[in-house]
């Protein structure tokens, strides 16, 4: 049986001004321990969300839950929460706040007054887990926007939260920055936390996920395996993100070597490569 860490029940959310709700009745589970991706194009209120997800917004209607328990708009409650849900900004400047790397580190635990010798560890595991060490005093102006990124990363997880919310995490990464962060999402999952990343990007979406959820018009439009989406056409075409690149590359394999593939795409190049690897031969069909 799925267990979700985070439940969203009917949440609805108006900007104050607007007029029309950006939330329109979200109902959404996260499942424990899955690599999870929010699909959704701009603007369809994926950040807003986010804000719902560790207590900076209240819904005006509905309720989130963690663990079975509403959340409890007090200033108690929600700090107590911060601990538990770690949420990295789309934008870094959004989140540092102090002059340098290390410090921008301790920032969260110093407010969990922790003992200074305990801080100075947990702070030097994280300059060497995320490749901060040697900008460890580095004003934090100095840092490239792919740094910035690995330093809001890091001041998160330091606190060890249970769930892990990155919001498009990727935007304006080249594709090796892209690479290294997926594979460090990879690492922080393999240690336990559930993680749940924001993107419009599909081919990172099927790539790395585990669980889809696609958002659309603040309305949840599907829930499950990326592969349970990849054979929704017509859902797909809704949303007007396109197809991933290796379902358009999988749809123009001849028929009879999609069958001995097994009839499903694979979810990545790694995988497709492995795929012609191990069954070269499947590439001597006659057509
Ligand atoms: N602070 C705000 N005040 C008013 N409207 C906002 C605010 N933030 C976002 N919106 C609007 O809410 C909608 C959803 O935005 P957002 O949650 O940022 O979507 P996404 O993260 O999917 O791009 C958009 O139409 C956006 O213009
Ligand atoms: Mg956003």
């Amino acid at each position: 049986m799925t267990t979700y860490v985070m439940e969203f029940s009917d949440v609805y959310y108006t900007y104050p001004g607007s007029r029309s709700p950006v939330l329109q009745g979200v109902s959404l589970g996260i499942p424990e321990g899955k690599k999870c991706v929010l699909l959704g194009r701009n603007g369809c209120g994926k950040s807003t969300l986010f804000l719902h997800a560790n207590g900076i917004l209240q819904p005006q209607k509905g309720t989130v839950s963690w663990r079975g328990s509403a959340f409890v708009y007090r200033r108690s409650f929600l700090q107590e929460m911060t601990k538990t849900i770690g949420l990295v900004f789309q934008d870094p400047e959004h989140q540092l706040i102090a002059s340098t790397v290390a410090e921008d580190i301790s920032y969260g635990l110093l407010n969990r007054k922790l003992p200074a010798e305990q801080i100075r560890a947990k702070v030097d595991l994280m300059l060497d887990a995320f490749g901060l060490r040697e900008h460890a005093d580095s004003p934090i102006h100095h840092l490239s926007l792919g740094q910035k990124r690995r330093l809001a990363l890091a001041g998160v997880m330091v606190m060890e939260p249970e769930l892990l919310l990155l919001d498009e995490p990727t935007a304006y990464l080249d594709r090796d920055q892209t690479k290294s962060l997926l594979r460090r999402l990879d690492h922080i999952h393999a240690n336990g936390t559930t993680v749940l990343m924001a993107t419009h990007d599909l081919d990172i979406a099927f790539e790395w996920a585990e669980w889809i959820c696609v958002m659309d018009t603040g309305r949840i439009l599907f829930t499950g395996l990326p592969e349970t989406l990849l054979a929704n056409r017509e859902l797909l075409q809704t949303l007007e993100l396109g197809l991933p690149l290796i379902a358009e590359l999988w749809e123009s394999l001849p028929d009879s070597l999609k069958e001995s593939w097994g009839g499903r795409a694979p979810r990545s190049l790694a995988e497709w490569k492995e795929r012609v690897r191990t069954d070269p031969a499947a590439f001597h069909v006659s057509n």
